[in-house]
């Protein structure tokens, strides 16, 4: 099942609120609604938000296209910011918008019909390359897991977060296609339910056993069961290699130092941020209270209950056994590094970020 793709001009994305009851494609082509499917979770995983941001700038180029060719390049660049500010954690949305953006420069003096077509190109080949890198990190995922291991993972890293195969979950297919997986522990992630919802459903597709928790349940099941790995997925790697993911896995990082619980965190590097210093420069996403006060569209606590609703947390490096990455595996110490030879920097909204990714940032 396809989470995004590009057809007849319009970007058709798989609806992941209504997942697991409901298969429904958005069909979007104005940039401002792939924004707000990018906010209100119709797309997320931090990949996968990245490939329809890519998108959202074809569809604004598109746009800037129609008003004329006479500053087509400043009326795109001002669609981008907007795009590149959907969603604050997952760097990976702000990588790919500037990705599009150094694109569209390179094809300055084009005509925009032929920036469009070659944005539409560079969108495609991002997402490519974001599956292929994923299949990479299940490989290497795959490769530090013995047989017969009980795996616990946290919201949805899987193919539904990113362009195809997953992340956290692309090593657990990977492990559960060498026959080594003995069990997955899904939890369920609050307030929002992507382990319950999406990662349930994808598991149970490719026929991987598969049991849910709820977020409460995980320390009474390393304690009693026993879990050989924990492997989640990132929002954003900062240079030290602290790392943002969805709320709840800081808490089952520390949960795992504490049972002696290998701790894997898998990532592409379009999730690497080395311009981020350490995990407390990271920007955490609030969100709307309501999340956390209701369930399914239901209140569960009393009108005018005050809730506090971040969407990620930061796992301290020191907690993070291995980052398993396309390129390989990362131990610490973890020293993700600016490239400075051949890596491009541009700016967009004030934060400096790099396009290139070649060679070793270690
Ligand atoms: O709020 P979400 O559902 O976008 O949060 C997603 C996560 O936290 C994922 O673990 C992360 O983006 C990695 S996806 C390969």
């Amino acid at each position: 099942m396809e989470t995004l793709r590009w057809k007849n001009g319009a970007l058709e994305l798989l609806d992941q609120t209504l997942l697991p009851h409901k298969i429904n494609y958005l069909t979007l082509t104005d940039y401002r609604e792939v924004i707000r499917a990018i906010r209100r979770l119709a797309v997320r995983g931090a990949p996968a938000i990245g490939a329809a941001a890519a998108y959202a700038v074809v569809l604004a180029a598109i746009e800037a296209a129609r008003a004329g060719e006479e500053g087509f390049q400043g009326r795109l660049a001002a669609a981008a910011a907007e795009i590149a500010q959907a969603r604050p954690t997952a760097v990976n949305l702000r990588w790919a918008v500037a990705r599009q953006l150094k694109a569209a420069e390179r094809m300055d003096g084009e005509r925009p019909e032929r920036v469009i077509e070659g944005l539409v190109q560079e969108a495609a080949a991002l997402s490519a390359a974001d599956a292929a890198a994923n299949r990479a990190i299940g490989a290497h995922g795959a490769a530090l897991l013995r047989r017969g291991v009980r795996v616990l993972t946290h919201c949805n890293a899987g193919a539904l977060a990113t362009c195809g195969y997953g992340t956290a979950l692309g090593v657990i297919r990977a492990a559960h296609a060498a026959g080594k997986i003995e069990m997955v522990y899904a939890g369920e992630t609050r307030p929002l339910l992507q382990g319950a919802r999406l990662t349930v459903f994808e598991l149970r597709q490719e026929g991987v056993p598969v049991t849910l928790i709820t977020d409460s349940m995980a320390g009474y099941l390393m304690a009693g069961k026993g879990i050989d790995a924990v492997i989640v997925g990132a929002d954003r790697i900062a240079a030290n290699g602290d790392v943002a993911n969805k709320i709840g896995t800081y808490s089952l990082a520390v949960l795992a130092k504490h049972h002696g619980v290998p701790f894997y965190v898998a990532a592409p590097f379009s999730t690497v941020d080395p311009g981020t210093p350490g995990g407390a420069d990271i920007p955490i996403e609030e969100r709307d209270a309501a999340e956390v006060t209701s369930f399914a569209g239901v209140a569960v606590a009393p009108a005018g209950t005050a809730a506090w609703n971040p969407a990620f947390d930061v796992t301290p490096h020191g907690l993070i056994t291995a980052i398993v990455t396309e390129r390989g595996v990362f131990y610490p110490p973890y020293g993700f590094q600016k490239q400075e030879a051949g890596g491009s920097e541009f700016e967009v909204q004030g934060s400096r970020f790099e396009v290139k990714e070649t060679g070793d940032r270690r």
